[in-house]
């Protein structure tokens, strides 16, 4: 009897210690945390396997001695019941998360990255049951577990011992007193040579390699890469190219859609290359740029040159002219004393030809003696008309000369199904292009759109291939636009038929440990003017290693050549035929009007 007693007492006894934590240390731990940062929120975070009845001690403890509010998570919270905690105010300033973990497979691990989105800098406690082995390998494993989910400001209590880490440039952990100031680790503002592995590829004008002739090697340029070296320096991290022998050549083009693809599987943990569009799995970097991103269209209908003769005056205006000569007659013929011999058609004749001359602002056909006042003041009023016409002709017509005449441009979706103008583009980005047409458009637009993988989009538009418009960033449109700079004329535009403004940042896993650091790096070089700098720096070499060129400019100046003028030669030339009609009829008495009459 005594015996099965001693037993049943020995089982309860394992039973109430088989997870317990040294709580002594952890409240003597916070007692000095309050003193010197204090918090008012405590979320408790309790693994599975551990008894909650034995922390009531403590939250009784956390409300009445310490004076701070406690909130409790365990493993039967259902998943989408989990909302970050920094919807419920809590702050990485005003809170200290507690997280008694049973082991590293704790299911409350995937609580804790749920509820802590976006709080990766809170200040984290981890506690650890005694019965765990206290070796080297046990401890290391919770900090890669950490790692894992970038936790960077976390205190592990383990028996009777305090442990934090590192991870730069390697993860290593150390023990730490209690007393040491500070205990938790401040931010680290130098990487140690940290290790950032991601690939660079060519994505024009953001991240493109060129090969170094002198060296013979292999140098990546464009503000984006130049700006991220930057930042890895900047915080004494170093930077390792994945793909440093892969071949690249001008006409390639990355496949961002597979790089993202890699963030949220994660295989990799930032990328260089920024981009428009990330999924919610993944996060984006404080933008590097805002820009809006429009339809780059090739110019459309230029006017053969021909046709100038025309353009000085809208269609209504050469009706107006025409009309005023019929009326310039029928006034002159009114006021003309009617004194000589002519009859009335050869007078109507002569109006006309005076009208004409008047219009044309040259010399009468006839000549009048003795004018009235009435002559007078109509003939200087037709002086000053003729003056107008034609001078204002000449000027319009001179200016269009020193230019290309064009006609209607692409600069809304409306117009761009009108035109039935093609669009190239990615084919990971067409349903993205489509979220941002009007809804009334999207079939009409859908039936437009070409997708093709991202190198034959760039090698289109980079061999300017006019079949089709091209979405892109108003920033790679500054870059290909000063290959047409001294361009007698441009081949392509930027249209304001536009697809939104999205911002322009470094892709990363989500609660990456570069993420705040990035950020204040992006936000600090912003205003340098730097990036501007570099978009137009950067233009020479990717000239020279053949990715553009500045645009032929044989157009340049042309003479007014016997074609040009073809609308003129034609006007001579029914002119002539219609004078040499009428000599003959005079010359061999043939009116056919006075037979019908
Ligand atoms: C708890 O920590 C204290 C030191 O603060 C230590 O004296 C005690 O032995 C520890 N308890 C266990 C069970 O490790
Ligand atoms: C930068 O990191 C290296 C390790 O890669 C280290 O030796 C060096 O001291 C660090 N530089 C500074 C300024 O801290
Ligand atoms: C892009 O498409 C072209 C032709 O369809 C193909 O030759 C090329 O290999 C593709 N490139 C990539 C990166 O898929
Ligand atoms: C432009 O692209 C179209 C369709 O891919 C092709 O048929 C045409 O030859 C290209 N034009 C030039 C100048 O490359």
């Amino acid at each position: 009897m005594c015996k099965v007693l001693t037993i049943l007492v020995l089982v309860l006894l394992l039973t109430l210690t088989s997870d317990a934590y040294n709580v002594t240390l952890l409240k003597s731990l916070l007692s000095l945390i309050a003193n010197r940062e204090p918090w008012i929120n405590t979320p408790i975070f309790v693994g599975h396997h551990t008894q909650s009845g034995n922390l009531n001690d403590l939250i009784i403890w956390l409300h009445q001695t310490m004076g701070v509010t406690s909130l409790t998570m365990n493993s039967f919270l259902q998943a989408e019941h989990l909302r970050p905690l920094g919807n419920f105010k809590v702050t990485r300033n005003n809170a200290i998360v507690l997280f008694f973990c049973y082991d590293r497979q704790d299911v409350l691990w995937l609580t804790l990255d749920r509820n802590l989105r976006q709080l990766r800098r809170i200040r984290l406690i981890i506690i650890l049951r005694s019965q765990r082995s206290g070796s080297q390998k046990a401890i290391k494993s919770i900090f890669n577990t950490l790692w894992q989910y970038q936790f960077l400001n976390v205190l592990v209590l383990h028996r009777d011992q305090l442990y934090s880490y590192t991870p730069y440039p390697a993860l290593s952990f150390f023990k730490l007193d209690i007393y040491s100031e500070p205990l938790f680790p401040p931010a680290a503002r130098n990487f140690q040579g940290y290790v950032v592995s991601t690939p660079a590829e060519n994505d024009i004008p953001r991240v493109f390699h060129v090969h170094d002739a002198s060296t013979k090697s292999r140098k990546v340029l464009g503000y984006a890469y130049r700006t991220f070296v930057e930042y890895i320096n900047h915080y004494n991290a170093s930077l390792r190219l994945t793909n440093p022998d892969e071949d690249l050549d001008p006409t390639t083009s990355v496949n961002m859609n597979r790089i993202v693809q890699l963030i949220i599987d994660g295989q990799l943990e930032i990328s260089l290359h920024p981009y428009v569009f990330t999924p919610p799995t993944a996060a984006k970097s404080y933008p590097l740029m805002i820009y809006p991103n429009c339809l780059i269209v090739p110019m459309r209908n230029e006017i053969p040159r021909h046709m100038y003769l025309l353009r000085p005056f809208q269609l209504y205006s050469w009706y107006l002219l025409l009309f005023a000569v019929i009326y310039i007659t029928g006034v002159l013929y009114w006021i003309s004393p009617k004194l000589d011999k002519r009859t009335r058609t050869q007078r109507l004749g002569l109006h006309f030809l005076d009208a004409i001359s008047k219009i044309l602002f040259i010399s009468s056909p006839t000549t009048i003696h003795r004018p009235t006042w009435r002559h007078i003041i109509i003939f200087l009023q037709l002086c000053i008309l003729g003056f107008i016409s034609t001078s204002w002709y000449n000027i319009e017509l001179d200016s269009f000369f020193t230019t290309i005449v064009v006609g209607e441009q692409v600069n809304s979706m409306d117009q761009l199904v009108r035109q039935q103008q093609k669009v190239l583009v990615k084919e990971y980005e067409f349903n993205t292009l489509l979220r941002h047409v009007e809804p009334r458009l999207v079939d009409k637009v859908s039936r437009l759109l070409v997708a093709v993988n991202a190198s034959e989009q760039v090698s289109a538009l980079l061999s300017f291939n006019r079949s089709f418009a091209y979405p892109f960033t108003e920033e790679r449109w500054q870059f290909f636009a000063m290959q047409q700079q001294y361009a007698f004329k441009p081949i392509f535009r930027f249209s304001s038929a536009c697809l939104g403004s999205p911002h322009i940042g470094y892709p990363m896993r989500v609660d990456s440990h570069l993420e705040s650091s990035l950020n204040h790096f992006i936000l600090m070089i912003q205003d340098t003017g730097l990036l501007n700098h570099w978009v137009v720096s950067d233009f020479n070499d990717a000239m020279r290693a053949g990715y553009v060129r500045f645009l032929d400019n044989v157009l340049g100046y042309q003479g007014i050549d016997v074609d040009t003028l073809r609308l003129g030669w034609c006007v001579l030339g029914i002119g002539w035929m219609l004078s040499a009609l009428v000599f003959s009829c005079e010359y061999w008495h043939i009116y056919p009007w006075r037979f019908t009459a």
